[in-house]
């Protein structure tokens, strides 16, 4: 039985939830990755905290104020009106932008004291004329004193996605020096940290030989996401950035991906839980769903639970199965529709009411990896596609705790 798993069921959990499903986030898991994590750094190297797309599915606001009472003061999002989601929920530290800056989300930025991603001249302009003028009708004074916010250059050392290239960054450090823009630090991105060493290092090199005349002046750095903080590429420098590997899920589907991650003793921080809303006993020949894709073969036993395609069981995961309580496999039959699926319940599970959608592991069949295996895609995606609309419960030592 899964741990913290306790009689009834589940029933006061699913009370909490106000929903027949719920996506449990263990919060020690996710300290205990990190603290995994910052086993890989140098003592002085600190953590910019990856929650963007609503912290990889497991709740922006929650998991960046929990991590913030933990002592992480840095965080990342891809875009302004998540950076100003967090600022809602209370989250105080810095804030970061992924992403080329847009001239669309100055005004939230601003509002919320985000700090952009800077890639060229041009948004810096935008930006020093918006703080400008706010800040002097703020102080509704014509020469107010020229206080702009900070931001990050993105160099490209190789991705060529987001970030300037490196010869352009002289023009980009002498804006800033000129108009006193504070720079809070300059940073790059991998393309494939995880398992190409080769053309990692040659980022690397492109970066820091790129960023030489500021290091000396103390600017700070950061390259490392996950893969890069696994393999000790860039974890000396001031900040590291890590996402997938903090939620404790694998890069990607590889043996490689996952050996490394249960090597290093991480473990997926989200697991997803659903209850039958209704059992049914179908005689054979009973079609069952849209399309009428399954027939019973024999008289079966199907339970409908309420979860679908809009809460990120996707449709495409029709051949998957889901699992009792106790590890029984039980079979999806018919399509997979936006609220509901149908799943066929072997004789010894026929009681079953209660079902894990997800597990928190690597190797069963229905782990992040397993489902993103089946759709060809990575555990990234099959997180980020759980909707907001399936209630997060919080655990703290297997229980449901609402002041974290
Ligand atoms: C700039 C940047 N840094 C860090 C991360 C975190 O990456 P990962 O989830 O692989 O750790 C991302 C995620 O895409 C990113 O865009």
């Amino acid at each position: 039985m899964a741990e913290g798993v306790k009689d009834g069921w589940y029933q006061r959990e699913f009370a909490f939830a106000r929903r027949p499903t719920f996506l449990r986030v263990d919060l020690d898991v996710l300290l205990n990755n990190l603290k995994i994590l910052k086993g890989q750094l140098s003592a002085h190297t600190e953590i910019i905290a990856v929650v963007k797309a609503n912290a990889y599915g497991h709740g922006g606001p929650r998991v960046a104020r929990f991590l913030e009472r933990h002592g992480v003061s840095h965080f990342a999002v891809a875009t302004a009106l998540e950076g100003e989601e967090l600022r809602t929920a209370g989250v105080h530290g810095n804030i970061q932008v992924f992403g080329n800056a847009s001239v669309e989300e100055i005004g939230t930025m601003y509002e919320n004291r985000l700090i952009p991603t800077i890639a060229d001249v041009d948004f810096l302009s935008a930006w020093l004329a918006h703080w400008r003028k706010r800040e002097r009708n703020t102080l509704g004074v014509e020469n107010g004193p020229d206080m702009v916010g900070c931001v990050v250059i993105k160099v490209d050392s190789g991705m060529s996605r987001n970030g300037c290239q490196p010869e352009k960054l002289p023009e980009i450090v002498d804006f800033c020096d000129n108009y006193r823009v504070p720079v809070h630090s300059i940073m790059t991105h991998f393309a494939q940290s995880w398992d190409d060493p080769v053309f990692t290092q040659q980022q690397m090199d492109t970066f820091m030989a790129a960023v030489k005349p500021y290091r000396t002046r103390g600017v700070k750095l950061h390259v490392a996401n996950s893969g890069a903080i696994v393999n000790k590429v860039g974890t000396d420098l001031d900040f590291v950035r890590p996402g997938i590997s903090m939620y404790g899920q694998a890069p990607d589907t590889s043996e490689f991906g996952v050996n490394t991650s249960q090597k290093l003793g991480l473990r997926p921080v989200i697991s997803w839980y659903a209850k039958a809303s209704m059992v049914n006993r179908l005689q054979p020949e009973r079609v069952v769903g849209y399309d009428k894709t399954y027939k019973c073969n024999t008289t079966e036993t199907i339970a409908v639970i309420p979860v679908g395609y809009a809460d990120g069981f996707l449709r495409s995961y029709d051949k998957l199965s889901v699992q009792t309580l106790d590890g029984t496999q039980c079979p999806l039959v018919g399509r997979v529709s936006m609220d509901a699926i149908t799943v066929r319940l072997p004789e010894e599970a026929s009681n079953a009411r209660v079902f894990q959608l997800m597990t928190p592991d690597y190797t069963n069949v229905n782990s992040a990896v397993a489902m993103a295996r089946h759709e060809r895609t990575i555990p990234y995606e099959v997180c980020t596609n759980l909707d907001k609309r399936v209630p997060r419960l919080y655990f703290l030592d297997g229980a449901v705790r609402n002041d974290v």
